[in-house]
């Protein structure tokens, strides 16, 4: 059995780099700790974190902390909810992703200077919410062409994009804004990890017999990896854990790919490896006794 991972598979740097700062919170925090909304989109992960003593609040809940210590997620959080944290003189560790965090910027910078803000990207996204959080929630957001009814009333515009949206298509309402609007400043902020596990999962897909996806049922980045990958491969399942394995199945192939969502932990792919080697060694080992018997 020959098992290929794709180049580009599992957590991309900004969760990455949030787990990270929720571990180093685990040992210097003396007091409870709390997520702003889920780390990452994985059960597991959340799971593992709840064991661990992490609580995830929703936005509303910071009304009713008085104390411990606040992790903001990686996808970011409105200013004010910041600074209502920071009035309480709660600890809070930033684990927005930097690339996020750079768009929050733009968003502020721009909207100070009296430009009208356009996010590009789904409205209820955690990500967008929190960066039109950065221009007291006065951006439009714009996820379809056919929402830009008007938009010639404004003089100035400032565009940024959620950073996982498709590129085609912040361009093509960039450029439909540019023809209706004098002054349009653009920021492609989209972030290309996503852009680059979606081309890797591919390449593999089209190498193999079986494809595996490993990630949250519920994570939008992993769905659309199993969405390219079985446009190449027929024979493409989509698990969460090794648990979800039909490891029978599996062993009918010689030729198996693996990726996983940019939510997915490495232990969780670990475990699926070790499982689909030990699979196989059973098998191996069953073929060699079939052949001892036959003699
Ligand atoms: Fe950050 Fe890009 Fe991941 S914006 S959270 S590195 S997908």
């Amino acid at each position: 059995m020959e098992i290929i991972i794709a180049e580009k598979a599992g957590y991309c740097f900004g969760i990455e780099n949030a787990m990270k700062m929720v571990t180093d919170t685990l040992e210097s925090c003396q007091g409870h700790i709390y997520t702003l909304g889920p780390i990452s989109h994985n059960a597991q992960v959340t799971e593992l974190l709840k064991d661990q003593g992490v609580e995830i609040l929703e936005d509303q809940d910071v009304a009713v902390i008085e104390s411990g210590c606040i992790i903001l997620r990686s996808h970011g959080v409105g200013k004010k909810i910041i600074e209502d944290i920071k009035n309480k003189a709660i600890p809070i560790v930033n684990a927005t992703c930097p690339f996020v965090r750079a768009v929050q910027k733009k968003v502020e910078t721009y909207f100070e200077a009296g430009y009208q803000i356009v996010i590009i990207g789904n409205k209820n996204h955690p990500e967008v919410i929190g960066a039109n959080g950065w221009c007291n929630d006065s951006a439009l957001i714009i996820n379809d062409i056919n929402e830009l009814e008007n938009i010639g009333i404004y003089g100035r515009i400032c565009i940024v994009a959620q950073t996982t949206i498709i590129e085609s298509k912040f361009n093509e309402i960039c450029d439909a804004i540019k023809s209706q609007v004098n002054e349009v400043v653009i920021f492609n902020t989209i972030c290309s990890a996503t852009a680059e596990r979606q081309a890797a999962a591919a390449k593999t897909a089209k190498e193999v017999e079986y494809m595996i996806v490993i990630g949250g049922y519920h994570s939008s980045n992993t769905q659309k990896l199993a969405d390219i990958c079985k446009s190449y491969c027929e024979n493409t399942c989509h698990i969460e854990t090794i648990r979800d394995l039909d490891l029978t199945e599996v062993m009918k192939y010689r030729k198996i790919g693996i990726t996983a969502g940019a939510s997915t932990p490495d232990w969780i792919v670990k475990e699926v490896l070790e499982g689909m080697e030990e699979q196989n060694k059973i098998a191996e080992e069953n073929v060699v006794e079939e052949i001892t018997t036959e003699k």
